[in-house]
């Protein structure tokens, strides 16, 4: 009931919030500074692709969003109407001719009295800015207001916003001389009158050195023709654009943070939280407790009271309350019930069911298998396409051969089998309730309930070897001194690099 009415106030606190206000992301960039030759806005903040946190903010806040793509177009596309279906809208720049020029290919959208623009590679910005702004905004009845924050920008990575007297200008660092003396930094978005935009989009020409139209020549154009631009300070944290990777790991490392702590108030502990990797997607019962180096990927869900040990990595998987995953395991796809134990150095994937109480332990792999309450596989175990009822134990050393060279097959252990050490269950191969099989067997034919299955060679003891071998081997020794000495008077022997023909030669 909670998450509903939490959901409520969100929805009309954000449509009274920003109302009039439509939204352009600009996601048509090359990401030149990267190097990587892939666009930017679909590298991975906390498993989400970095413009999936502002669509989802606007989407948040009922805000009518475009985005404006060119450089991998159909990439960003397919990745933003998987997470929104049809409910943002795209428009092409075919030419990436500069951020002013992005804003003016949205011209004949603008349907609404204000016009957030944003760059789409600010992926941290909050709804407490984008809050300030619109309430500055429409309380100062401005034509531009805008975000800045204060940092010495050793990187050139922002414009300078710079005012004299009653003007105020944004300046690109590459532009300008004495940069070092201006440490109030455009960070990107701006909120506009449509009217304002609608008389001035075409008053920004080219750069002459870059050949770019920049969206923030509005801000001088704006101030020259005396109208009002306002802005609002943000803590630089929040603001950060992503240009090279290193600002991607920067970013990366503050939301990971801001995560880990959002789930140390919920009552989570981290031992070690410098160094768990944590998507953003992943969520985590009150109790539970996580150690170090631990990866949590995906759609991931821990419940309450959990233990995941150290260098432990899950991934799109399940645990219920009370799961204990002991260090070194990868979890992969797999859904964990209550109180079972898993590890350490286990292996579990493709859709794997571990029920309540279950035990799998040291070296075990489980592929496509459940592992009924109750049962245990503790050690040197693969169990492949494999279904086990409850209380069985599975023996030392077991597997399931269930790949024949062309296709995969199924093995059913049921309820209270006992499977001895070193087993080869050859599948497709039924063991019935609580049936029994002997320690190096390999298992061809089906096994009846109740029954004990033995196969392998039977053993036998040759009495007295030991001495035999031993007699036969005095003899052999005897045989071959006394044919060596009969030889050695004709023997050829090397000494060093000289050859000799017997022992009076030397
Ligand atoms: C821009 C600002 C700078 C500000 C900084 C904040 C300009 C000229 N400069 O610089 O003052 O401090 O952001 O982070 O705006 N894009 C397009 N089409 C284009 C070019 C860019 O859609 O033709 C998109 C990019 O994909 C990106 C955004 O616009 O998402 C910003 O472009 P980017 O090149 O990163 O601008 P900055 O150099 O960071
Ligand atoms: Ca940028």
């Amino acid at each position: 009931m909670l998450p509903l009415l939490v959901g409520v106030v969100v929805i009309l606190q954000g449509d009274f919030m920003l109302q009039n206000v439509q939204a352009i992301l600009l996601a048509a960039g090359k990401s030149r500074r990267f190097n990587t030759n892939k666009t930017k806005l679909l590298e991975s903040i906390c498993g989400q692709s970095m413009i999936l946190y502002q669509t989802k903010l606007l989407a948040d806040l009922m805000i009518p969003t475009t985005l404006v793509i060119g450089h991998q177009k159909e990439l960003i596309k397919n990745a933003i109407k998987k997470e929104h279906n049809e409910s943002i809208a795209f428009i092409e720049q075919d030419i990436q001719a500069g951020t002013g020029h992005a804003l003016k290919c949205t011209q004949h959208l603008w349907t609404h009295e204000n016009v957030l623009v944003m760059n789409g590679d600010t992926p941290l910005i909050t709804l407490d800015i984008l809050e300030k702004l619109y309430q500055h905004h429409i309380s100062t009845d401005s034509a531009i207001t805008f975000v800045t924050a204060h940092n010495d920008d050793p990187n050139n990575s922002y414009g300078r916003v710079i005012k004299k007297d009653d003007t105020i200008e944004i300046i690109e660092a590459c532009h300008l001389q004495d940069k070092a003396e201006h440490c109030c930094i455009n960070a990107g978005i701006y909120l506009f009158k449509k009217s304002f935009l609608n008389t001035f989009i075409n008053n920004i020409n080219s750069n002459e050195l870059t050949k770019e139209y920049y969206i923030t020549d509005l801000i001088k154009v704006a101030s020259t023709y005396k109208h009002s631009v306002e802005i609002i300070n943000a803590p630089f944290d929040y603001i950060r654009g992503v240009n090279t990777l290193e600002e991607l790991w920067a970013c990366e490392q503050i939301k990971r943070s801001e995560l880990i702590r959002s789930w140390m108030k919920k009552g989570v502990r981290f031992t070690a939280a410098q160094n768990v990797q944590i998507d953003i997607s992943v969520s985590i019962g009150a109790g539970s407790c996580i150690g170090s180096g631990v990866h949590l990927i995906g759609k991931t869900s821990i419940g309450k009271n959990c233990t995941i040990d150290a260098f432990s990595i899950i991934e799109n998987s399940s645990l219920e309350d009370h799961v204990t995953i002991h260090p070194h395991s990868l979890i992969k796809n797999t859904k964990i019930a209550k109180n079972a134990s898993v590890g350490p150095f286990a292996y579990t994937r493709n859709n794997s069911f571990i029920d309540t109480q279950a035990q799998i332990g040291t070296f075990v792999e489980i592929k496509n298998s459940t592992i009924g309450s109750s049962s245990k596989a503790r050690h040197l175990t693969y169990l492949g396409d494999t279904t086990l009822g409850t209380f069985v134990n599975i023996g030392a050393g077991t597997i399931t051969a269930n790949y024949d060279g062309v296709k995969k097959h199924t093995t059913i252990i049921e309820d209270g089998t006992h499977i001895g050490a070193n087993n080869s269950l050859v599948a497709p191969i039924t063991l019935g309730k609580n049936s029994y099989t002997a320690a190096g067997s390999t298992l061809t034919k089906n096994v009846p309930a109740d029954a004990l299955a033995i196969a392998r060679t039977r053993q036998i003891n040759k009495e007295q070897y030991a001495k035999k071998i031993l007699a036969k081997d005095q003899k052999n020794n005897l045989k071959e001194s006394k044919s060596e000495g009969k030889n050695k008077e004709q023997s050829t022997e090397f000494v060093a690099a000289i050859q000799i023909t017997s022992n009076s030669d030397l």
